[in-house]
């Protein structure tokens, strides 16, 4: 580097002052970790030997056919741009697509140069710029952008300010090219971050959905099993009962088909609306009473059957879901008595035990086999039931009787206002922990 008259006119420049102005400006944009501060310590220093208003840092974007601009001192319409802007608008394309080393104009309003149609050239004239000096921002070879200076004086810049552009250009090249590719990979990262979160969401909503779909099967598989098998079990047996007769009796088919009508009631009842209609019709207390009734009044021997309520009606207040999975334990519960025990006795109670809800279905009869059966029947879909209600659930020998008891305990929390309850105590917990 020589002597230089690259300054605002004055005495020239010595090569050792352009050397500690070079590293003024080194040492000024080091640090620095986005375009708008970038160039706004670059026009702060480059001032001495480049005189401008107006100094912008173009950058290509994408497929290098987009750009965006970064200024300092005034604001026009290529900083302020929202998105990146097609090259092939911008007044200076040549240099962007390596097509020109620089432009030097003395008068950008009347330079051909800048205007053609679809040019993005309105900011030359809203912000009265006409001196103008453009040189390309290089890495290996390749343009990454651009460096303007502008004046709104005409014929500011010589031959000799190209020179001294095209230095700070390159000074600046490679820390911009670093900055731009840091701002694509945080980019890059947090679209990843938010694929991610988009998918974590749907992976969340989708198991949510499956689990509801999941217990949905599942609680219309056990209402048909409660309600229905056991009705079209007990009408075969009593079908089986009259095969032998020679005669059958008038009032034997009229309660065949009285059971069958009630049994595709119920059936259709559960594909209506899944809800026990003797819940809907009688509430809780009745339901359950009606349920005893029914269940032992077409059986050979009689069977003797109480109910016990010592809540007070508690069963009526609880949430329709809770009383449906009580309402559908005790059937299986009672189902379970008549045909496997052998009882002529079932007690159901209810009762409050330490603030819970307690319903027990107890018989006299021959009490459960030695041996576990490993199948999945009413047993297993009264625990299912229980646990979706988060209640405990025992069947054991009975402590009364000589037979078997099944027993649900409803904590308070659930009983109080049912899943409603629970949510609330999840959101109590999880403030605390926040807290
Ligand atoms: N109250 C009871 N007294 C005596 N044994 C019982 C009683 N309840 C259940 N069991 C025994 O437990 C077994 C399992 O009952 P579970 O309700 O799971 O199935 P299941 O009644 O045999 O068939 P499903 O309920 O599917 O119609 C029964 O087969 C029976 O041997
Ligand atoms: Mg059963």
């Amino acid at each position: 580097m020589t002597e230089s008259s690259a300054n605002t006119g004055a005495s020239p420049i010595s090569t050792e002052a352009m050397l500690q102005r070079f590293l003024l400006i080194s040492r000024a944009v080091a640090g620095q970790l986005d375009f708008q501060s970038l160039i706004q310590k670059v026009s702060e220093e480059v001032g001495f030997f480049l005189p401008h208003d107006h100094i912008d840092v173009c950058i290509l974007t994408g497929d290098q056919d987009m750009h965006v601009a970064y200024e300092a001192r005034l604001h026009t319409g290529w900083g302020d741009a929202p998105d990146p802007v097609p090259v092939s608008v911008s007044p200076i394309r040549s240099i962007l697509r390596g097509e020109e080393a620089f432009i030097l104009t003395a008068d950008a309003q009347c330079d051909e140069r800048f205007h053609f149609v679809g040019a993005f050239s309105d900011p030359i004239f809203d912000a009265r710029l006409r001196s103008r000096l453009h040189v390309p921002l290089q890495v290996e070879g390749k343009v990454i952008g651009a460096l303007s200076y502008s004046c709104h004086a005409r014929s500011v810049y010589e031959d000799s300010h190209v020179t001294i552009a095209q230095y700070v250009a390159d000074l600046l090249s490679s820390y911009i090219h670093a900055l731009h590719q840091g701002e694509r990979a945080r980019n890059a990262a947090i679209r990843q971050a938010e694929i991610h979160a988009h998918a974590e969401g749907l992976r969340a909503g989708a198991l949510r959905l499956t689990e509801a779909l999941e217990q949905e099967r599942q609680r219309i598989g056990m209402d048909l099993h409660d309600q229905t098998l056991a009705d079209l079990t007990r009408l075969n047996h009593s079908l089986r009962r009259l095969r032998n007769r020679p005669m059958i009796p008038g009032d034997a088919l009229n309660q065949l088909t009285d059971d069958l009508e009630v049994s595709l009631q119920e059936l259709r009842s559960i594909i209506e609306d899944a809800r026990p209609s003797v819940l809907q019709l009688f509430g809780f207390d009745q339901g359950i009473e009606a349920l005893l009734e029914r269940a032992v009044a077409s059986q050979p021997r009689a069977i003797d059957i109480h109910y016990s309520d010592t809540t007070g009606g508690a069963g009526n207040d609880l949430q329709e879901t809770l009383q449906i999975a009580l309402f559908r334990i005790t059937q299986e519960a009672v189902n379970n008595a008549i045909k496997h025990a052998d009882a002529s006795r079932i007690d159901v109670s209810l009762s409050l035990k330490d603030d819970s809800l307690c319903l027990s279905v107890s018989d006299d009869g021959r009490g459960l086999p030695e041996e576990d059966a490993d199948h999945l029947g009413g047993i297993e879909n009264m625990r299912t039931r229980a646990t979706l209600i988060s209640a405990e659930f025992c069947i054991a020998p009975c402590s009364k009787m000589p037979g078997t008891c099944v027993r649900v305990i409803l904590p308070e929390t659930a009983t109080r206002s049912g899943i409603a309850a629970l949510d609330e105590q999840t959101e109590d917990q999880d403030a605390r922990i926040d807290s």
